[in-house]
């Protein structure tokens, strides 16, 4: 099934690492002790630990550590070590010789006050912090730094007390004193063992939020979250989001928290969202902190989703651990699942998942489809941070999702309650997460596993067959998944399709299938295509009926369906299930915006799309039943969505059929747009609840058709009267687009003004400049490159501003000068030198060049050729570079 044709370019000092060649650890740690000397100019980190040998046949003890470690000192059992006994090359110390049973000391001095890659010890804001997932821990002192070492940790941090008079790390605190110098100390203690990518450390000057949880059996739960005392009020969100998340573990796994302190900190310089380390959550302030006043609706979400996922990891991920970091999608694709499930708890089950879709299609269908494509469970990489993707994270959870269906609610938490009683403190694969499901429901899942080892989107083909005199009514599956880099040939997955057969009068047909493997559900029918054919015959119907196909998203595939234009908007009006009527109206306006690109190319008439403006008149007249779900069935397809279904990407005659569909619903349906909105206006001040959530969405939408045509003061007014983001900000999202220079400027140096003191909404600022679909957008972007807010080492900024323009602004990014190719490429060179995490995800937009036109394709290569010319380059973008040239 695999073949290697495209094995990237690798060199010595950036090897290709392989799950085949997985060995387990020689040693043991057994217990560590830590000792950090925080100090302005240097860190002292001495670290003990009791190590046992577990392979007989190793002589020598192999340490990982960063070549910027300086070593000051190295004892074993006592004696200090002889340099003819020690052997540092590259990341690793060798020591020769080793006992079976010893005690090791090392003496580090590391410099965090000049960390800007933000992994291992650094400082953020005057605080110190560390990131160590995946194998920042090798930056802070020398050790066997891999999930599968788990040890018991002893911390102690000694600090100025007038500078960090908070002194944290993981598990429980033992003791704390003054020392001579104004300084002090404390010692913690964690009682479970974990792997070195989940300690963690925080020393700062920082207020607390303080609650607490009593779980289910009865302990007490101290809860803090630390942030600057500035954004502690923005903290409460967070707070509560949290015991609500505690609160569901309980209830829906059975899974209760395990020590009485559970700690979160804000830093505002992160690479990532937020990280799970063991009692001692760090988050970006971007997902912890949130207030209706620099906040929007999605933000809050947003803050509740990723408390929950952080939580959820203390059971899948830190009790339970992965094996090696191929296994990344073993805690990660179960967490998303987990968080995903929490949030439509709390809120639409249908709109999260149309969201989480959304997502899922825009970036990992992308992602799949190009030079970087890697299955849920990766076969090899050079570097291990660029397999944070997606893939592994929004894929991986599709998979846990279909094991839900196919096993049903019941059986799988069968199979997480047999998981969680035989892998507690263990460090396992995604093979032992399968075996559980199986085991519990004696179930074979071998075939249905294949998900984890094969690349790619599959393709479902779906032909249907009504015959009118037998009343059969069939329909045909083909599947294929094209060559994805390293697997030329595939197999056929295990499908499950829920769909439903729908009569004339929009009603369910009950049916009898006599063909095919398939369960009946509540839901529909849950059909299982298992081969690369499949033929499903259902009789006992008294018509043809419409069927309704993939609801609910059953399976991350891309599936071109035997319904036609008349019965998709058949299926808008009377699908039960939400997430196909939404699917059925995607359709639709694909469909129109790509006929609209070829009647461009051919110069042909633009198409009609009066019956798509009667689907949509009918959603307004019935908006009240669930607004919320009537803002999103109304909002188009993005730009870089519709340029997912054509190559070569038409950037430009993308755009102008897209502006195109958006004025002809904004002026169709424009008495009904003003209408809705004047409905929907604020009746009284902000509230936080779902029904206001769900009015202020439907009437962001109403205000954007509202505004198409060009008229500026509904978005103006909108913006004067706002008394919360989630307003202001659609609102300044139109006037971004507006050619009006002095009501942008003035708009935006009001946004500016009214908000200079709170990062989060500067970041906005900047991201709503770098979207805008003005000519002069690059232009802009460069500008603020110099602005006194901007700054290349945070990457929420950077992010904010670069990231927008190269990964969200199709029309602009993709000019056909290349001037936003050079200008990404400029940028990612220079961040490369001192955040390569980073740089090596910004560089990614560049990576799709070969689904552009021979122009921009050369244009795009020519700068990635440019910047793999840098010897310096770090083994995160030297991946991405290699396997997106090759
Ligand atoms: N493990 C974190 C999460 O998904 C993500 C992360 C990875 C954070 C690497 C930092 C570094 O919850
Ligand atoms: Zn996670």
């Amino acid at each position: 099934m695999m073949s290697s044709d495209q094995i990237p370019a690798e060199n010595e000092t950036r090897p290709t690492i392989y799950l085949k060649d997985y060995q387990p650890p020689a040693f043991r740690i057994e217990r560590v002790d830590l000792d950090f000397d925080l100090q302005e100019e240097g860190t002292r980190v001495t670290c003990r630990m009791v190590l046992q040998k577990l392979a007989a046949d190793q002589d020598d003890l192999v340490l990982d550590g960063d070549a910027g470690l300086k070593l000051l000192s190295i004892t074993l059992d006592g004696q200090p070590v002889a340099a003819d006994r020690l052997h540092r090359q590259d990341e690793t110390l060798r020591i020769k010789a080793v006992p079976d049973h010893f005690t090791l000391e090392t003496v580090v001095e590391i410099e965090p006050q000049k960390n800007d890659r933000l992994e291992g010890l650094y400082r953020s804001g005057g605080q110190f912090c560390t990131q160590c997932e995946a194998e920042g821990f090798r930056n802070i002192t020398f050790f066997l730094d891999r999930p599968d070492v788990m040890s018991i940790y002893h911390v102690r941090i000694t600090a100025d007390k007038a500078l960090y008079p908070v002194l944290l790390s993981n598990g429980n605190l033992v003791e704390t004193g003054d020392l001579a110098n104004g300084r002090h100390f404390a010692l913690w203690h964690d009682p479970f063992q974990k792997p070195s990518y989940l300690f963690a450390l925080v020393a700062g000057d920082l207020d607390c939020l303080k609650d607490h949880f009593t779980t289910r059996s009865g302990r007490d739960v101290s809860l803090n979250i630390y942030a600057r005392a500035h954004d502690l009020p923005k903290c409460r969100h967070a707070m509560e989001s949290l015991k609500r998340a505690m609160r569901w573990d309980e209830e829906v796994y059975g899974l209760e928290y395990d020590l009485s302190i559970f700690n979160i900190v804000a830093v505002s310089d992160f690479n990532m969202g937020a990280m799970e380390n063991k009692s001692l959550n760090i988050f970006n302030t971007k997902y912890v902190l949130a207030d209706p006043e620099i906040s929007t609706d999605d933000d809050f979400d947003h803050v509740e989703g990723v408390i929950a996922h952080e939580y959820f990891h203390n059971w899948t991920g830190n009790r339970i651990t992965c094996r090696d970091w191929f296994q990344l999608s073993l805690k990660e694709g179960l967490t998303v699942f987990r968080d995903q499930e929490y949030s439509s708890d709390q809120g639409s089950r249908a709109i999260k998942r149309i969201q989480d879709v959304r997502i899922l299609r825009a970036h990992q269908f992308a992602e799949d489809d190009g030079p970087m494509a890697h299955p849920v469970r990766p076969e090899s990489y050079m570097e291990i941070n660029n397999f944070y993707t997606v893939t592994v994270y929004n894929k991986g959870a599709e998979l846990i999702r279909m094991m839900h269906r196919i096993l049903g609610a019941d059986g799988f938490h069968r199979g997480m309650d047999i998981y969680v009683q035989r892998h507690d403190g263990q460090a396992v694969t995604c093979d032992d997460f399968v075996a559980a499901m199986e085991d519990a429901n004696g179930a074979d899942l071998s075939h249905f596993a294949l998900w984890y080892s094969q690349a790619g989107t599959p393709h479902l083909d779906v032909r249907e067959d009504w015959d009118d005199k037998t009343k059969i009514y069939s329909l045909y599956f083909k599947q294929y998944i094209n060559p994805t880099p390293g697997q030329s040939t595939k197999a056929a997955l295990h499908i499950p399709i829920l769909m439903g057969l729908i009569g004339p009068n929009g009603g369910e047909m009950a049916a009898r299938l006599i063909e095919g493997d398939a369960d009946q559900t509540e839901k529909g029918w849950l059909l299982h295509v298992k081969e690369a054919e499949a033929v499903y015959r259902f009789t006992d119907l008294a018509a043809k009926p419409v069927p309704s196909l993939l609801r609910q998203f059953s399976a991350p595939v891309q599936l071109s369906s035997p319904v036609d234009d008349g019965q998709k908007h058949f299926l808008v009006r009377h699908d039960q299930d939400e997430f196909s009527r939404w699917e059925a109206c995607q359709d639709l306006m694909i469909d129109a915006i790509l006929k609209g690109v070829s009647a461009i190319s051919l110069q042909k008439p633009m198409p009609d799309v009066s019956e798509l403006i009667e689907s949509c008149a009918a959603l307004l007249k019935d908006a009240d039943r669930d607004p919320a779900f009537t803002a999103e069935i109304l909002t188009m397809p993005s730009e870089a969505y519709i340029g997912q279904k054509m190559t070569p990407v038409a950037v430009d005659a993308i755009h102008e059929a897209h502006q195109y569909l958006k004025k002809a619903l904004a002026d169709g349906l424009a008495s009904q747009w003003r209408d809705l909105y004047a409905r929907l206006a604020n009746k009284g001040p902000y509230e936080l609840t779902a029904e206001h959530k769900a009015r202020r969405a439907l009437r962001s939408v109403a205000l954007l058709y509202l505004c198409f045509g060009g008229d500026s003061d509904p978005a103006l007014k909108h913006y004067q009267t706002a008394d919360n983001m989630t307003d202001r900000l659609a609102a300044l999202r139109i006037l971004s687009h507006s050619d009006d220079d002095d009501l942008r400027e003035r708009i935006f140096a009001d946004f500016y003004n009214r908000l200079a003191h709170e990062p989060l909404a500067i970041d906005k600022w900047f991201a709503m400049q770098a979207l805008s679909l003005r000519p002069d957008c690059l232009d802009r972007v460069k500008s603020l490159l110099r602005h006194d807010a901007f700054s290349l080492r945070n990457p929420n900024r950077l992010r904010a501003l670069v990231g927008s323009f190269a990964a969200g602004n199709q029309l602009r990014f993709h000019d056909i000068s290349g001037e936003g190719y050079r200008f990404l490429g400029k940028i990612v060179g220079e961040v490369d030198r001192f955040n390569p995490q980073t740089a090596a995800r910004l560089i990614l937009p560049l990576s799709t060049h070969k689904r552009f036109d021979p122009e921009r394709s050369a244009m795009m290569t020519s700068v990635l050729r440019g910047l793999a010319a840098n010897k310096d380059l770090s083994r995160d973008v030297y991946e991405i570079l290699t396997k997106s040239i090759s």
